[in-house]
């Protein structure tokens, strides 16, 4: 059975699962709730001098037939009073002391930080994490993402923290920046213990046609939110991947963005995370998830030979490479499993308007047919193929070449004139311009593809 317990920046939890400073962790009640489902730790909703919230608060973003895989809120920090949350920190930690919990804070004088932090840590909190995320509301007073986005700010803030801090800091980044590092290198220049990251993306999740205003609307009006959810986990994988790889930052990541399941909380972990926050998928689900996150976090290390969290940590850093150090010769072709085919032809339209004219279709069938001299192996038809495994990715090159992007430099073989020879496109096949109006499809094409009544008709093989 593997270990699932975490030891991050020196804060203990039975698992690597914490739940993100949101709405989940607003109270005594819930945190205990949580924990007592399951959860390793809680970032309780940020403390400060408590707000005052409109309604309503949040947006989503449905696509299809699923719900909220976006969410949007503009909403503040806590709006209790500080005396309560504290009593209840204080109340949780004693029932869970085995539980992480940590006091998320944003104030706004170096006296007011000493305060907060003093009053936290006599209340039990496991360490702090200083909201320096927040995209709407706070930040208009100077707060939240104000401070994140500056990273003197932000360090000289840290700085004040580390004065009086006995626990571990955590800095939370905000994601509303050009270059995550470079607040990740002001926390760790000003003595932060870790960093989280992402906090919610500045956006506008959409417009009521009618009332012409941005959800969510707020008696007739709106403004922009803060945008989290599975929508957002590529961009939070990112970041946690530049932070990982900075050689500078060398700090424990506590991952957050997107994260509704065991597998995508592992993404996050290969990238570099430590252990890892969850809100959206905590809103909407329950705490309930919880379960089956532990569950399959702990089959997947058996599987694969993991014994502790630490282990897995950065484990796919060392394969994400810059652009220019991939291998040139590697290639794939696409290949359609017939069998598996349900005919829908979805690939064939994707590749003859989106991509290389690749595909052809074929009489007395609706199984398209991979034209593979065309193919240039760019994924698209496997990504919109509706049928799991049908479309597959072949490797076409032997294996023996390896030529880089940097190395193509080094010798001087890149093309260097507008009409270069050497250009990638000259080495795939691509149809004449006339080729696309109606008598003029009729004519033979270059390649194994010709064309005949409107469509590319593939070979026979
Ligand atoms: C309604 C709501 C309120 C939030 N309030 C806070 C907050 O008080 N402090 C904070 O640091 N982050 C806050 N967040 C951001 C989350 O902690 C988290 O960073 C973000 O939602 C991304 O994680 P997710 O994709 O799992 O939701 C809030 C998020 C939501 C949706
Ligand atoms: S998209 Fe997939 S299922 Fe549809 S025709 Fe192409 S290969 Fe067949
Ligand atoms: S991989 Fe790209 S080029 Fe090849 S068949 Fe599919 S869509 Fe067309």
């Amino acid at each position: 059975m593997p270990d699932l317990s975490v030891n991050f920046a020196g804060i203990h939890s039975p698992n690597p699962f914490w739940l993100a400073s949101a709405p989940p962790t607003n109270s005594g009640y819930q945190v205990m709730k949580a924990f007592d489902a399951g959860w390793g730790g809680a970032v309780w909703k940020t403390l400060g001098v408590p707000v005052v919230n409109v309604s309503s608060r949040y947006g989503g973003v449905n696509y299809r037939d699923k719900r909220l895989i976006g969410f949007n809120n503009i909403e503040l920090i806590s709006d209790r009073p500080l005396a309560d949350n504290l009593r209840e920190i204080e109340e949780v930690k004693k029932r869970f002391p085995e539980h992480a919990v940590i006091a998320s804070l944003m104030v706004q004088s170096r006296q007011e930080w000493h305060d907060i932090v003093r009053a936290s840590q006599d209340a039990g909190a496991d360490g702090f994490e200083l909201n320096f995320g927040c995209p709407h509301g706070m930040c208009e007073r100077g707060m939240g993402s104000a401070v994140g986005q500056e990273p003197r700010v932000l360090q000289m803030i840290v700085e004040w923290v580390m004065e009086v801090a006995q626990k571990p800091v955590i800095v939370k980044l905000t994601p509303n920046i050009s270059d995550i590092t470079e607040p990740a290198l002001a926390a760790r220049r000003g003595g932060a213990d870790a960093i989280s990251l992402i906090n919610t993306i500045q956006s506008i999740v959409g417009v009521d046609l009618d009332r012409f205003a941005p959800y969510p609307i707020v008696d007739g009006k709106g403004t922009n939110g803060g945008y989290c959810g599975p929508a957002v986990k590529p961009i939070a994988l990112n970041m946690v991947k530049n932070c990982a790889q900075h050689p500078g930052i060398k700090l424990p990541i506590s991952g957050i963005g997107g994260i509704e399941n065991w597998r995508d909380a592992v993404e996050h972990i290969l990238l570099g995370a430590s252990a890892v926050q969850v809100c959206t998928a905590a809103m909407h689900f329950g705490f309930g998830i919880i379960r089956e996150m532990t569950a399959g976090l702990s089959q997947y290390m058996t599987e694969k030979g993991f014994e502790t969290i630490d282990q897995m940590v950065g484990r796919a850093l060392p394969n994400v490479l810059h652009w220019e150090d991939l291998n040139m010769k590697y290639q794939v072709t696409a290949h359609i499993n017939a069998d598996k085919c349900i005919g829908c032809q979805l690939c064939y339209t994707a590749c003859e308007d989106g991509a290389h004219q690749a595909i052809g279709l074929q009489a007395g069938t609706r199984v398209p047919a991979i034209i593979e001299e065309n193919c240039v192996g760019c994924n698209l038809c496997s990504l919109v193929c509706p049928v799991e495994q049908c479309i597959t990715m072949e490797r076409t090159d032997d294996g023996t070449q390896h030529l880089t992007w940097k190395e193509r430099t080094a010798a001087q073989t890149i093309p260097t004139e507008f009409n270069d020879e050497r250009a990638g496109g000259r080495h795939h096949w691509v149809p004449e311009p006339a080729a696309a109006l109606g008598k003029e499809r009729h004519k033979t094409l270059p390649g194994k593809a010709r064309l005949l009544n409107g469509v590319t008709e593939a070979p026979a093989s």
